[in-house]
């Protein structure tokens, strides 16, 4: 196997891209005139993995070469296997501001300056192509990480090298947070010759923790638990969950038998390449082994349903093919389920048809929390469940979000002021009433009706809501939201924290315009407002709401009538 340090420099092989704490003073001072990123979560985790030397032997982000190398044959321009391109994505007013040799200070997104990059490379990708060669589709649609690429990763990359000054800062968990060589340090003091790497980003309960032990008996390995954690965001409640959860499960294996360590999360769900890339990570962190699923960082896997983006298996293929190169065997994971008669788990395919299986999916899970139902006991810990019930309380007690959206006089603020009424009656939880006209005085005052500006008041309305819901109270929010991206955008945030009903007011525009309560579609039929919605502006309908009402032969009372018997039938009120 080669060795896959490549440029045979010395610091090529230093445990961490750290520079030694005396030059960090000089390297600050020098930094003051240095241009300087505020790097967001996602660069944030991947700056971590690069400096403890995770992404080993990458020193730096990829220049060009390597980049191209790495899209076209899944490895860097020295032939060292490398799947998926690691750069330094900014904005192209940035990227055109320097040059080739320049310094840049990355801070953290406080300002704090974390690293140095040495600028080799400046370069438009094309990211399509990337798309392509990466996730296997350049459609934002039917990927989560083509969307990200095209909707959040900036449009220039850099490439270039590091020299570190510090890790990112963590409050939480940082004697679980493992560098490679600390963990490999371990494992040679307690004599740990084979290890097997379980990399993960979902709670673990006894059917993962029996399939983890049985791979690992057959491998004659120990166990390194390797998942990925974490969010700037420090009122992230699941995160704290997670970590909880893992340290849990790791004490239910054998005494000795498994590390649990915590990596940064950067998630691109590419499939083949992506479990390429993990297996490189494994390999760094000293293990001898990698479990890898048939369907690993596939974006449609743990979905209802069978249906996957990549073929079964490709993702284990891949590794296999290079276990050689990479020095890491690849273990196929074998999932396993509870059998009632032998209340005990076996592996799926060494069940047979007259056994009787049992199972609760993701969904079901989330169901029975949601409604404070019974999980059995066979299927996790007594402290995971009690950590999750924690973390997951009842909808009754949940807060959430009732969004209400459509055109000007659709009857949005009508309804959601009888909400408002109705919620403050049940004085089950505070409430709050986001009317769009209300928000436009005092939150967004100072925005216009441009699509930008509309949608950067559907965002803020939206940070506010999730708020709300994250500490358990009720947000009516009334805006137009005419877009879209915005809507899916408060509807992913939110949803993270509690309940979202999304409500859209589908009164035809012609009652909208008969009512003019305010006269502004007259006016703006008369060209004296410009980019009126649904006259010289958009409304583009939701496509997938909770809830539709059309109020052109509805009273309010009877429109929020509807949306409290879905709130009733959900369980969110009782
Ligand atoms: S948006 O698109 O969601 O940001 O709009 P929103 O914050 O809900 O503000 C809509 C209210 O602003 C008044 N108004 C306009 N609406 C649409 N287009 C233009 N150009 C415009 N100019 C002013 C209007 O009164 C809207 O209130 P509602 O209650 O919907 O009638």
């Amino acid at each position: 196997m080669p060795d896959p340090v490549r440029k045979g420099n010395i610091n090529d092989y230093a445990e961490s891209l750290l520079v030694h704490f005396r030059r960090i003073e000089s390297l600050k001072k020098e930094a003051l005139s240095y241009p300087s990123v505020d790097l967001n979560g996602r660069q944030l985790a991947e700056l971590e993995l690069l400096l403890n030397r995770t992404l080993y032997p990458l020193a730096g982000y990829l220049d060009r070469e390597d980049y191209e190398a790495v899209l076209d044959s899944m490895r860097l321009a020295d032939g060292n296997v490398w799947p998926i391109p690691i750069c330094l994505d900014v904005k192209e007013e940035f990227a055109r501001s320097l040059g080739k040799g320049q310094q840049v200070a990355l801070n953290d997104p406080e300002g704090f300056m974390l690293a140095v990059l040495t600028v080799n490379d400046i370069w438009q990708p094309d990211k399509k192509r990337e798309a392509l060669k990466v996730f296997g589709t350049e459609d934002p649609a039917s990927h989560p990480g083509v969307r990200c690429l095209f909707e959040e990763i900036h449009p220039w990359y850099l490439g270039g090298t590091l020299e570190g000054l510090h890790l990112p800062i963590h409050y939480d968990f940082n004697e679980l947070r493992l560098t490679p060589s600390e963990a490999h340090r371990r494992f040679s003091q307690n004599g740990w010759r084979n290890v097997i790497g379980f990399h993960t980003d979902e709670y673990l309960h006894m059917a993962q923790k029996e399939m983890i032990l049985t791979a690992a008996r057959e491998a004659g390995a120990n166990v390194l638990l390797h998942p990925m954690v974490g969010s700037i965001d420090p009122g992230n409640v699941d995160h704290y969950t997670h970590v909880r959860c893992y340290q849990e499960i790791v004490k239910k294996f054998p005494k000795n038998m498994a590390q649990l360590g915590l990596l940064p999360r950067v998630i691109r769900k590419a499939g083949p390449r992506e479990a390429l890339l993990q297996a490189i990570m494994k390999k760094n962190f000293g293990c001898s082994h990698f479990m890898v699923a048939e369907d690993q960082c596939d974006p449609l896997a743990g979905q209802n349903g069978g249906d996957r983006f990549y073929p079964v298996h490709a993702a284990q293929e891949l590794v296999r093919e290079h276990e050689e190169d990479i020095g890491i065997q690849m273990v196929p994971l074998r999932r396993m389920a509870y059998v009632e008669e032998k209340a005990q788990f076996m592996p799926l395919a060494e069940i047979t048809p007259e056994m009787t299986v049992k199972d609760i999916s993701r969904e079901e899970l989330r169901r029975r929390l949601e409604n404070d139902l019974d999980i059995p006991a066979w299927f996790s810990y007594p402290e995971i469940i009690a950590e999750l019930r924690y973390a997951y309380p009842p909808r009754s007690v949940q807060g959430f979000t009732v969004f209400i959206t459509g055109l000007s006089g659709a009857g949005k603020s009508t309804v959601a002021k009888v909400l408002l009424v109705k919620f403050l009656e049940m004085r089950a939880r505070p409430v709050t009433l986001l009317d769009g006209d209300v928000v436009r005085k005092n939150l967004s005052s100072e925005l216009s009706f441009t699509s930008e500006h509309r949608n950067l008041n559907i965002t803020r309305i939206g940070f506010v809501a999730s708020e709300i819901t994250k500490n358990g109270g009720i947000a009516i929010c009334a805006p137009i939201a005419p877009y879209e991206e915005a809507r899916r955008a408060n509807r992913e945030l939110i949803s993270k924290y509690g309940g979202y009903i999304e409500v859209y007011m589908s009164t035809p525009q012609e009652i909208c315009e008969q009512r003019d309560r305010k006269g502004l579609y007259a006016k703006a039929r008369a060209g004296k407002i410009k980019g009126f919605t649904g006259v010289s502006d958009p409304y583009i309908p939701p496509s997938n709401p909770e809830i539709t009402i059309d109020t052109t032969e509805m009273t309010p009372a009877e429109a929020a009538q509807e949306v409290l018997l879905y709130l009733e039938e959900q369980g969110y009120i009782r």
